[in-house]
């Protein structure tokens, strides 16, 4: 891998800024969810996204797309769904970024030469400055302490004229379409998932979405975050709001 890649100094301070969303032991909770959930992971998110999660992964992957031979983050790749339909897509040089040693391990058991495992957390990314040609983060912004600090990091490292793809649950500004989606994801959504996972697991990992989605912001407010950090942004929402894709494009490249 190229050297010109890492940043020089790599920081022991995994989590910086005052605007972290989950204590440190709801976050180990919800990175042990995702493990706990490995081999059922995929199958039983398609079922509770109504069959969207899949088409939604590839749909933001066709946008970064120019730069299949280029480097590109997959941030909290995790299970790994999102890192291989790239690598399935031609992409070349997939760094897939992940707290958890169990899933960057299984991952890269199972995808090809082109994923390159990095441990790490999206707020503080050891990586240079526009190092990356683009950045996806699939279902894993809503799971990081600190989104701030993590969307002005995804814009450090793309560079001018990258983009950055967020997929991930929504929260609809309007309160009505918050209101039915809330139901659908603390009412609905952990029986369904408890139902598919027929006792493979003890518990449910799934609830925790949950938490997670009450700390989410809205999907405009996100929108925002990352037209300020990127210098422009675009929402496109699903199933009533309740499902998102955020691009951000890299007009505002300045740090050497
Ligand atoms: C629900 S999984 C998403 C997996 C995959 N990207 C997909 O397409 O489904 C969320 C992942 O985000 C990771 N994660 C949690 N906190 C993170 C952070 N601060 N930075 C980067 N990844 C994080 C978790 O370990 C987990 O593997």
């Amino acid at each position: 891998m190229s050297g010109r890649l890492f940043k020089d100094w790599i920081s022991q301070q995994t989590i910086r800024g005052e605007t972290s969303s989950h204590t440190r032991d709801e976050w180990t909770d919800v990175k042990k969810a995702v493990e706990q959930a490995l081999p059922f992971y995929e199958s039983i998110s398609e079922i509770i996204s109504l069959g969207l999660a899949g088409p939604l992964r590839r749909r933001a992957i066709r946008r970064l797309e120019t730069r299949r031979n280029d480097w590109v983050l997959d941030s909290g790749t995790g299970p790994g769904v999102s890192s291989r339909m790239l690598l399935d897509d031609g992409f070349e040089k997939v760094i897939g970024l992940d707290p958890s040693l169990i899933l960057l391990g299984s991952t890269k058991n199972r995808l090809s030469d082109g994923f390159y495992p990095v441990r790490g957390v999206a707020e503080n990314l050891p990586f240079r400055n526009g190092s990356m040609a683009g950045a996806i983060t699939c279902f894993s912004l809503r799971d990081v302490r600190d989104r701030e600090a993590s969307v002005a990091e995804f814009a450090r490292v793309v560079r001018e004229g990258g983009r950055l793809e967020i997929v991930d649950v929504g929260k609809p500004d309007s309160p009505f379409f918050q209101r039915l989606i809330s139901l659908y994801i603390v009412l609905v959504m952990p029986i369904v998932a408890k139902f598919f996972i027929r006792g493979r697991a003890r518990g449910n990992p799934f609830r925790m979405i949950v938490p997670t989605f009450h700390r989410l912001s809205t999907n405009q407010n996100l929108t925002l975050l990352a037209e300020r950090e990127f210098g422009s942004s675009r929402l496109h929402e699903f199933l009533l709001g309740g499902l998102v894709i955020v691009e951000a494009t890299q007009t505002s490249f300045s740090r050497p």
